[in-house]
């Protein structure tokens, strides 16, 4: 009769997935609630075979845990789980489709191209990056096509520098997402369904010391200034909620996700992807948004775990 905490995998992401696994499992702990924190490895087919948990609450990030392949096992194991189902988490995690089936329902998002590394490496090459300075402008934000915590992912300012950009993307992705680099506010707008439907959490800002929201910024405390909530009008608060859980409903995710929004000068809030497995670590912004909504985060992991089993 225990929660099973899944945490760590096999991504890039593994460190952070760990520290956002320990702080669940301590408030599911400190509600004297059973936990087991393991990380999802082989080991975890047959702890589902022989041992199933009575219901699995995934913290995992990046590849595997948020692309559906984890909870495609958990689906053939019969075990309840929280969260999106594999197909919207592929979807999600695949930050064109995400962009393009969020922009069908409405939501602005910033202009861009796939780049997918064959024609990178082609001889025409050169004149494709040209073009693509052409039509989308500079600066430029190169980011992997699926993945997280920043990995890959680059400001550029000039057209010299996307090709570098570019080399450090591959490395983590087949394909790159080249997008026009919005100035404006960052905003993180967590969304909860707790039974009621999707509820939009205050957005949190996000204000990273060097001006790069970058993985020490994200991960390093005190290297990040945080409004929770942001300071936002209310009209651009209200579009916030509105464009998060727009996203969360057309990307057919499920409990609880998080929406990372840009607002620019004119107040214009623009999509940039949704998460499905948030982080939950002391510097993440969805345990902030929890606090700022009135709720405990305790409290609120032992509602998505008891919704699992409905
Ligand atoms: N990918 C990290 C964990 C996040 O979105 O919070
Ligand atoms: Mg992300």
């Amino acid at each position: 009769n225990r929660v099973l905490v899944l945490a760590g995998g096999l991504s890039p992401e593994h460190e952070v997935s760990v520290r956002s696994g320990r702080r669940v499992a301590d408030a599911l702990r400190r509600l004297d609630i059973e936990v087991q924190l393991a990380d999802a490895s082989a080991g975890l087919l047959e702890t589902l075979t022989t041992d199933p948990p009575q219901v699995v609450l995934p913290v995992l990030h990046g590849a595997l845990g948020e692309d559906g392949a984890i909870r495609e096992v958990l689906e053939l194991s019969g075990v309840p789980y929280v969260g999106a189902r594999p197909d919207a988490c592929r979807a999600t995690y695949a930050k064109p489709i995400a962009k393009a089936r969020v922009a069908e329902h409405g939501v602005a998002v910033p202009r861009g191209a796939a780049l997918p590394k064959s024609v990178f490496h082609d001889l025409g090459a050169p004149a494709v990056l040209e073009r693509i300075v052409d039509s989308l402008g500079l600066p430029l934000f190169v980011k992997p096509d699926q993945g997280g915590s920043a990995f890959g992912a680059t400001a550029v300012a000039g057209a010299a520098d996307l090709s570098a950009a570019l080399v450090s993307c591959f490395a983590y992705s087949d394909t790159a997402l080249i997008e026009e680099q919005l100035l404006g506010t960052e905003i993180a707008v967590g969304v909860l369904d707790l039974g009621d439907g999707p509820v939009a959490l205050p957005a949190v800002e996000i204000v990273p010391d060097g001006g790069a929201y970058d993985y020490t910024a994200r991960y390093t405390a005190g290297r990040t200034e945080f409004f929770s909530p942001a300071r936002l009008s209310a009209e651009v608060a209200a579009a916030a909620a509105q464009a998060a859980v727009t996203a969360h409903k057309a990307l057919g995710l499920r409990d609880l996700s998080r929406t990372d929004l840009i607002v620019d000068d004119s107040g214009t809030v623009r999509f940039l992807e949704a998460n499905v497995s948030p982080g939950m670590t002391e510097t993440s912004t969805l345990p902030l948004a929890v606090e700022a909504a009135g709720l405990d985060f305790a409290v609120v992991c032992r509602e998505l775990a008891h919704r699992a089993l409905l």
